[in-house]
């Protein structure tokens, strides 16, 4: 299989998920209100995303894209330090020589301790039914608002979800700028543009995600 299509399928999977991150961290931001409006709209919104078969959908092509997004980072990762002094790279350095992009294995790795974490936290109790049973609101939906509420208060899952927003941070910054290239977007003249929107989208995400934990807590 050739490096580019490894390197193709990284980068649409990316991509993706990059704009699932935009979704969910709007969806997410709905925690930030006060709590009385907070529990009714998160917990209707969760409910009719569940209930829709399209997002359905969407939502196993999420858990696709997440699988061989990591596969494949880890193959290139793999083959990029077997051929480390073998004077064959599959990443030019020169092209590519910000910590983040030396380390995109690395920062993965935290990012993929995050996603099992999170999804043990709520993803498995409300979808899978495993753990601890979840309560209904009194609209009738899942109380998806009270698990947040919860985890959220307590000081080590907080300085969790905050410490991972770094990591993520990186990842997405140069993730994105790396996507453009392989996607053919990057051309010289849109360069410093595209550039511009990798990192106000890494800052934004990282940023908002690590910012809900902490008010949540402070509720
Ligand atoms: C403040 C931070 C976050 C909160 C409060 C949060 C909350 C949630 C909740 C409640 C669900 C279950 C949704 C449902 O089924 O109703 C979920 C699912 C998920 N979250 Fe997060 N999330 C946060 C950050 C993140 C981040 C940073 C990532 C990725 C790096 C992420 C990735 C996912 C994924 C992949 C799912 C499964 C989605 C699906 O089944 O369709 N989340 N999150």
């Amino acid at each position: 299989m050739s490096i580019f299509f490894r390197k193709f399928i990284i980068a649409a999977t990316g991509l993706f998920l990059c704009i699932f991150l935009i979704v969910h961290l709007s969806a997410n931001s709905l925690l930030l209100l006060p709590e009385a409006s907070a529990r009714g709209l998160y917990n209707a919104y969760s409910t009719t995303l569940r209930e829709n078969p399209l997002i359905t959908a969407v939502s196993y092509l999420l858990y696709l894209s997440i699988i061989f997004h990591v596969i494949y980072a880890a193959i290139i990762t793999i083959k990029n330090r077997k051929s480390k002094g073998t004077g064959y790279r599959v990443n030019h350095k020169q092209e590519n020589s910000t910590w983040a992009s030396q380390n995109m294995g690395f920062l993965g790795v935290f990012i993929l301790l995050f996603i099992v974490v999170h999804l043990v936290n709520f993803w498995a109790r409300v979808k899978l039914g495993i753990g601890e049973s979840v309560g209904l609101d009194v609209d009738g939906n899942t109380d998806v608002y009270e698990i947040t509420y919860t985890l959220f208060h307590n000081i080590y899952y907080v300085l969790f979800y905050i410490l991972l927003m770094i990591p993520l941070g990186f990842h997405l910054h140069h993730g994105l700028k790396s996507a453009f290239k392989t996607l053919g977007f990057y051309h010289k003249k849109g360069l410093r543009v595209l550039a511009k929107i990798s990192l106000v989208y890494a800052f934004v995400m990282s940023i908002g995600f690590g910012v809900i934990p902490l008010i949540v807590y402070f509720k």
